[in-house]
């Protein structure tokens, strides 16, 4: 974990509460996609964490979308201005357990962390298969982006206004020969695709209230097979076999 300034360079909107966001500075304590920023926002006393869509050498990518004060002020960061950023938080993603067949599951702004996923993957020889799922054609966003590395792209949105009707779990379900996967979205899609029983294995990406964010405070802990677990120092990402899920 690094603590160091990083400055805004642009922001693009994507879609109606959804922003692309490039910030600079240095990111040598990112080791893996699925790890996560944590940023500290003028008048905020809780930091908001934020999956790492992609980084380079000096360049941070992250996908926002708009909930709150904190994301709303995020978003109008203006070019120039600089934000106290903990870089390389959490595990991040284990590109080495993915099979031949493997499949990223991403629904709505969950898609931000697979993207630099399929990135390292295309790049380690890898060809994944990419399944995104959003509620409607207007909310969907970064499917060029996914496509212009080389994935195989299957998109669904629950009105049918994009791609097929229905949910990521559909897609997947055309799919039979994927059997290992990512999944990074809202906690009925995780749990849905945990029930897929073409799955043999998979690496889920688990939201929580954050205090702390590095492990410290204890604020985000979730049961699972293994104990009790902090999502931001243990997780974000949990394997299949270890979730236990909570009503
Ligand atoms: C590991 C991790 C990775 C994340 N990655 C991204 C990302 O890549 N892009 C992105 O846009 N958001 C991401 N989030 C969610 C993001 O942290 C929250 O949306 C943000 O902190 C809300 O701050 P706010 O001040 O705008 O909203 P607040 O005013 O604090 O809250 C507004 C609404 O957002 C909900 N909310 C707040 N925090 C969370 C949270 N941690 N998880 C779910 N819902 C929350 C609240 O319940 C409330 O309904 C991630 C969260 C975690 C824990
Ligand atoms: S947020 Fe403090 S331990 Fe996870």
């Amino acid at each position: 974990m690094k603590q160091s300034l990083f400055t805004m360079e642009h922001a693009r909107q994507l879609t109606e509460d959804t922003y692309e966001l490039v910030l600079s500075g240095d990111t040598s304590a990112i080791t893996a996609p699925g790890q996560f920023v944590n940023i500290q926002l003028p008048g905020k006393f809780l930091r908001r964490p934020i999956s790492i869509c992609n980084w380079t050498d000096s360049a941070l990518l992250l996908l926002v979308r708009v909930v709150g004060e904190g994301t709303k002020d995020l978003v109008r960061s203006v070019p120039g201005e600089e934000l106290d950023v903990l870089s390389g938080l959490g595990n991040g993603f284990d590109l080495s357990l993915s099979g031949e067949h493997p499949i990223l599951l991403g629904g709505g702004i969950g898609i931000a962390p697979l993207y630099g996923l399929a990135k390292r993957m295309v790049d380690a020889g890898v060809s994944p298969t990419v399944a995104l799922g959003f509620r409607t054609w207007k909310e969907a966003f970064y499917l060029e982006e996914f496509a212009a590395l080389g994935c195989r792209l299957l998109v669904a949105t629950e009105d049918g206004s994009l791609g097929i009707r229905g949910f990521v779990t559909d897609l997947a379900a055309n799919v039979p020969e994927c059997d290992y996967a990512f999944v990074c979205g809202p906690t009925p899609m995780l749990k849905a695709v945990h029930n897929l029983s073409q799955l043999t294995g998979g690496q889920f990406s688990f939201e929580a209230r954050m205090g702390c964010g590095f492990g410290a405070c204890m604020g985000c802990t979730v049961p699972t097979r293994d104990g009790y677990k902090r999502v931001c120092k243990d997780g974000p990402i949990l394997c299949k076999e270890e979730i236990v899920w909570q009503d």
